[in-house]
């Protein structure tokens, strides 16, 4: 069996600007009453000043500084992300600058769209060695500058923010026993990329991108805890990607999940892609709710389509 991760430390970092409903009710044809109703968020930040290497580096240096390891053994600094500020140097080179992280660890960026995070793991988990035994997986999003402010279908689902955490292979951490998955499609969720296609917005078909949500959701977790050989009531948290309150009351009824153990934290960012699962990681860990031996299943889903799902343990964590 090969070793596995757990995760040792998180970190997090969100923009100051908060935009709430009334704010986009301003520059567009919306109200609170129809944001909250159909989506369950109240507010959500944007970057003003901040680039999106000034997020991820804040977030991953909280979460080093938690873990408090010797940076020469990481192995990997992963950012997942649609939005970094340049193409290439990709986003997680540029932590290598900035943290100073030693120039032979993996640096790279990945993009699982909403999915991201769960991806980041299982990629992790792969490359770390014996001898290198720690990652550093950042998940860093600037959504808001592919938001086109004109479209009320989409603007006010986004915002923007980063999480990050750092992992710890051992010989006796259980394989994250990740189920990754893609269905390619190009009308339902896109964000246009090559020059001369467009502004570089993001597009989305809501109706049909729910119904793969309330679908792939639950699969994949299922498919996780088979793979795990574990029942739900031995899972700590359920941490899902936030795009609609409402997918996630449909995951937890269709899965019957005891709801006190599913974390929300939609209100108040709204849907920020990869960075929503790790964001609601540093939550919990800063309300002392994140302790060692407990099992958390991180499920996400988005564009591409992608859909991605893990069982990870925390460690090191009092
Ligand atoms: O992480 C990426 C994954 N993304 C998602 O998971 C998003 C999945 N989809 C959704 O969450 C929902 O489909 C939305 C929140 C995007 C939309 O909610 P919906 O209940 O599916 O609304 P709808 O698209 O069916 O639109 C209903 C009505 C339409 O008006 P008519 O045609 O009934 O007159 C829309 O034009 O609501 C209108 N509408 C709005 N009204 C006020 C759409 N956006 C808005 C708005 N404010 N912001």
């Amino acid at each position: 069996m090969l070793p596995g991760i757990r995760i040792i430390a998180t970190g997090g970092c969100l923009p100051e600007k908060v935009v709430t409903n009334d704010d986009l009710s301003k520059i567009v044809d919306t109200s609170d009453e129809w944001i909250t109703k159909r989506t369950g968020i109240h507010e959500r930040r944007r970057c003003v000043t901040e680039t999106h290497l000034d997020l991820a580096a804040a977030a991953a240096r909280q979460a080093l500084e938690r873990a408090g390891i010797d940076r020469a053994q990481l192995g990997v600094c992963l950012v997942t992300t649609v939005a970094g500020d340049t193409i290439t140097p990709s986003t997680a080179c540029m932590l290598q600058k900035v943290l100073d992280l030693p120039e032979d660890a993996a640096c790279f960026d990945l993009n699982a769209a909403c999915a991201g995070f769960p991806y980041g793991l299982r990629v992790t988990e792969g490359l770390l060695t014996e001898d290198r035994p720690y990652g550093l997986i950042v998940s860093c999003e600037v959504l808001t500058r592919l938001t086109d402010y004109t479209d009320r279908s989409t603007c006010v689902l986004f915002g923007d923010g980063a999480g990050a955490v750092v992992v710890q292979q051992s010989p006796d951490a259980p394989e994250i026993c990740a189920v990754l998955g893609s269905r390619g499609d190009n009308q339902a969720l896109y964000i246009d990329g090559a020059p001369g296609a467009g502004a570089p917005y993001i597009h989305m078909q809501g109706q049909p991108v729910f119904r793969f949500a309330v679908d792939a959701m639950p699969r994949c977790s299922l498919a996780v805890l088979e793979k795990a050989g574990v029942t739900m009531d031995r899972v700590d948290w359920v941490v899902m990607h936030q795009a609609n309150e409402r997918i996630i009351d449909h995951v937890i009824r269709k899965m019957e999940l005891p709801p006190e153990k599913v974390y929300k934290n939609i209100a108040r960012y709204g849907n920020m892609s990869s960075a929503c699962i790790p964001v609601a990681l540093n939550e919990l860990y800063e309300a002392g709710r994140l302790r060692s031996g407990m099992k958390v299943l991180c499920v996400g889903f988005g564009g591409g389509l992608t859909w991605g799902g893990c069982l990870i343990e925390i460690g090191g964590i009092s």
